[in-house]
């Protein structure tokens, strides 16, 4: 039979590009392929993220322009996804009667039998049931993600944190760990598949294990899969300030898959505002943790996440994040301005943040981190790095893609990579957002070359 077309939108973050793509095989084995061209789709997801104000905002508005595509093209079928899904339910469809799906993340292992419910019962359908395995029902790459050098696996769901300010524990419920049987299997078919990089995925990763009694904690799983023959590269996010144990620092000196970088969102430099996001660490915690990491791996770089104009925030707060912000020499960070959340205790506190001056610490922050980035960017000018081929620049089409083992994109000509290559490339002019690289002889496989598919024209 002639495969049904489906269109994803994925928003958020990584553990929702992770559900679709579990959307994406448990699609294929009901006969739907993927497509780029919405206007060809027989359905159109939208996996949505409710992070912030403006995030809820941008699914509304697609819903809009789909409500037209829908009037033309009364066959198709549209489902929404995600955390805006598990946060409204049947809400969403009294405001978008045109949807003719709503399933939270715990309901994508259920996406074959709602689609079927859809087409028998002829009225849309609501699953935001936060109930069932965390184990994902299909695992190996999907047909699109063939050939990838790199892939995300969730390793646990939920949190358990209730930071004042952050919808997650509402719309991804409890914390509940994979067992690390099945989180191996898993990397060990995409490294059988020519993935060469794995970023294990979690709100808050160093909790691992701790509560399920699978007899293994976040440093032990690393260990593990550090030995996983054939895989080069291991990346974890994301990892919380209060749980970073001594094992897991020793863990970036110990293992040698283990990338240099490490994602630790701060949020704010002042203690008085940590302690109202209920982040359960210290300014000091905080710089104490940043100096052990880069004692046991001087070379690390640290990314970090910001939220400006919490409320009750003050100019002087502000300054301390600042100073933070100049005292540690993040390789980047992601700025955001506080936005009320359904359901969270900081969207009750009294004290709001005006826009205006939440605008205002945004950029100032913004400006100084930028200068920093940039600074660390230039260091880097004149030295070899180790780069991970992922594809063609996303700019320039003669040109290829990839990371260093510190994260830093680099893009670069180099006439004979191929996806998934570790090739050396020399840095030779830096910008804010990435590196410019030009190749260094070297005759190959370079190493951990296990035949790409793609060659740089
Ligand atoms: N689990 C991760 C982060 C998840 S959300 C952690 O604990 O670090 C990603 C980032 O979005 C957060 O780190 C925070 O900086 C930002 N964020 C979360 N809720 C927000 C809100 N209500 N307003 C603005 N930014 C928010
Ligand atoms: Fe949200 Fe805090 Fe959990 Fe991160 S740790 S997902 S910020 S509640
Ligand atoms: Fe957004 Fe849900 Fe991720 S709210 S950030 S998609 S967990």
């Amino acid at each position: 039979m002639e495969p049904k077309r489906v269109y994803l939108v994925t928003m958020g973050c990584q553990m929702n590009v992770y559900d679709s793509e579990q959307m994406e095989r448990i699609l294929e084995s009901v006969n739907y392929r993927p497509t780029s061209h919405m206007d060809k789709a027989d359905l159109i997801i939208l996996n949505t993220c409710s992070i912030r104000e403006k995030a809820e905002h941008k699914v509304y508005s697609y819903l809009g322009r789909l409500a037209r595509m829908k009037r033309r093209r009364p066959d198709l079928m549209i489902g929404v996804g995600g955390c805006v899904a598990q946060q409204e339910g049947c809400r969403l469809i009294e405001r978008a009667p045109h949807v003719d799906m709503v399933f939270g993340p715990f309901a994508v292992k259920r996406l074959a039998g709602l689609i079927g419910q859809v087409r028998e019962q002829k009225r849309p359908v609501v699953d935001v049931d936060q109930t069932g395995t965390v184990e994902p029902s299909h695992i190996g790459p999907s047909a699109s993600q063939a050939g990838r050098a790199t892939a995300f696996v969730t390793i646990m769901s939920g949190c358990d944190n209730f930071c004042t300010y952050c919808v997650v524990p509402y719309v991804r419920g409890r914390e509940v760990s994979r067992t690390p049987r099945g989180i191996l299997e898993e990397i060990e078919q995409l490294v059988a598949k020519g993935v060469q990089e794995v970023t294990l995925l979690g709100q808050n990763v160093n909790a691992y294990g701790l509560k399920n009694g699978h007899g293994c904690d976040f440093p032990t799983l690393l260990e593990k899969v550090n030995r996983i023959n054939g895989l080069k590269r291991l990346r974890f996010t994301t990892s919380h300030p209060k749980d970073l144990s001594d094992e897991l620092v020793g863990a970036f000196a110990r293992l040698e898959t283990l990338a240099p970088h490490i994602h630790l969102p701060v949020q704010c430099g002042a203690d008085r505002i940590l302690r109202r996001m209920n982040r359960g660490y210290t300014r000091d915690d905080y710089l104490a943790g940043i100096e052990k990491l880069r004692k046991a791996r001087p070379d690390i770089a640290l990314t970090s996440d910001i939220i400006v104009g919490f409320p009750g925030e003050e100019e002087r707060d502000f300054e301390e994040t600042l100073s933070l912000v100049e005292s540690v020499g993040f390789d980047n960070l992601y700025t955001f301005k506080y936005s009320d959340r359904p359901k969270t205790p900081a969207s009750r506190f009294s004290h709001k943040v005006a826009e205006a001056v939440k605008s205002e610490r945004f950029s100032r922050l913004l400006e100084l981190q930028t200068r920093m980035t940039l600074d660390k960017h230039r260091s880097l000018v004149g030295s070899i790095q180790e780069v991970l081929v992922e594809g063609l620049s996303k700019k320039m089409d003669h040109q290829m893609r990839g990371h260093t083992a510190c994260n830093k994109v680099v893009n670069f000509s180099d006439g004979a990579a191929c996806v998934g290559q570790l090739v050396p490339v020399k840095i030779v002019e830096a910008f804010s957002h990435s590196l410019l690289g030009s190749p260094v002889k070297h005759s190959r496989p370079y190493s951990g070359d296990k035949g790409g598919i793609l060659h740089a024209a």
